[in-house]
């Protein structure tokens, strides 16, 4: 399963990146106006720091406008795909963007037969969001089942990227059932490599260690 985080913070992308496990960063407009920083600037900087997808979306609700907004985003860097709203404006630009070879991710899906338009308008990406499911009280997590057979069914190559992940057995959950890719914002990424154990381990390693008076350099 491939990991994107879901920040536009550049100092938490950077420290992702360097432990290798950055596939890709998704982006919103919410997540601009946290970062305080020029939309186009940051996606640029963001781009530079990773070759995966860097998904940036426009703000347009009809399609021609989406698809102008588009043209300036993809000018940005080739690894830039295009976020879409899971809207029929928004299929519409899917589909002729992904006709042209652009990336796209669709996203704000909340049901899995919103996610077979995505599929069947070519979208690259399609961008369930499970958190805010869990939210309103239902298990979004039913919603990723849902989409796999439905994708498996007929063997559509839109990637399952689960999206609003808000903690850890999100990410587990989503790697049961085969979901493609997760984005989660950098804290979840960090909280996947903790254990009590792992700490309570190393904890006991270091006072034995110590006990034999030794130094490996
Ligand atoms: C996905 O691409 C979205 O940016 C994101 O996952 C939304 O998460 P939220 O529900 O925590 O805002």
């Amino acid at each position: 399963m491939k990991f994107f985080a879901d920040t536009a913070e550049i100092d938490a992308i950077k420290e992702l990146a360097e432990t290798g496990l950055l596939d890709g960063v998704t982006t919103n407009p919410s997540l601009i106006a946290k970062s305080g920083r020029d939309f186009m600037e940051v996606t640029k900087e963001i781009c530079g720091l990773t070759d995966g997808p860097v998904s940036a979306e426009v703000v347009a609700l009809d399609h021609p406008t989406m698809m102008k907004e588009a043209e300036v985003l993809r000018k940005i860097a080739d690894n830039v795909c295009i976020k879409v709203p899971l809207t029929m404006e928004g299929l519409k630009t899917c589909k002729a963007l992904s006709g042209e070879g652009t990336m796209v991710n669709v996203t704000l899906c909340f049901s899995a037969t919103q996610a077979l338009l995505a599929a069947k308008a070519g979208a690259t990406f399609v961008s369930p969001f499970v958190g805010r499911h869990d939210d309103n009280g239902t298990d979004g997590m039913d919603l990723i089942r849902d989409i796999r057979l439905i994708y498996d069914n007929y063997a559509f190559e839109t990637e399952i990227l689960v999206a609003s992940v808000r903690h850890v057995t999100h990410v587990l959950e989503s790697a049961r059932i085969g979901a493609d890719v997760m984005t989660a914002p950098p804290k979840v990424i960090h909280a996947l490599v903790r254990h009590v154990l792992t700490d309570k381990g190393i904890d006991g390693f270091m006072k034995d260690w110590g006990s034999t008076g030794q130094s490996i350099l």
